[in-house]
């Protein structure tokens, strides 16, 4: 496994739309080893494959917050099928470092995916899990949060508060 470059805004390769994965074979599976550990070494808690500057339709997330917790979710080909509610709440990405916005998303998502056999799955989240699933899936489709931030894209005051600023994903 290896740590990956993270791509950054404006680097035109976010904004494009990532493809279909049809199969996995060696070179998918380090990709994904590699999205993992990436996104665990930025702290973040999700990154899609367009942020380490590969167009597939690949994306992990883990919100959860205690380390006992395997919280890790692999979504191929992700789609979201059904939404409910909503959440206002402040959002970052590790392609948009220092910076949060404030995002209205669903508060709860039902979405399909295949897991790493390609085998289909489905996927209930609500509350960051869902805020997480919407963010990483736009990217998918070569959108960023900053085109959704309602008012100003703020700086992080101080990096080691970035917790109660927004998680980055
Ligand atoms: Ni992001």
């Amino acid at each position: 496994m290896a740590v990956r470059n993270i791509r950054e805004i404006g680097d035109e390769i976010l904004n494009k739309r990532s493809k279909e994965v049809t199969k996995i074979n060696d070179r998918t599976n380090e990709l994904i080893d590699d999205m993992i550990e990436t996104m665990y070494e930025a702290n973040g808690v999700g990154l899609a494959a367009p942020q380490v500057g590969v167009l597939k339709r690949i994306v992990v997330i883990d919100t959860s917050t205690d380390e006992e917790e395997d919280g890790l979710i692999v979504l191929i080909n992700p789609q979201i099928t059904e939404t409910e509610g909503e959440q206002t709440g402040s959002e970052g990405c590790l392609s948009v470092p220092g910076k949060t916005g404030m995002v209205t998303r669903p508060e709860k998502v039902r979405a399909t995916y295949l897991d790493r056999d390609m085998k289909e799955q489905t996927l209930e989240a609500e509350g960051l899990l869902a805020r997480a699933v919407c963010h990483e899936c736009d990217h998918l489709e070569g959108k960023l949060y900053v085109d959704l931030v309602e008012g100003e894209l703020m700086d992080v005051p101080n990096p080691h508060q970035e917790e109660e600023t927004g998680d980055e994903i």
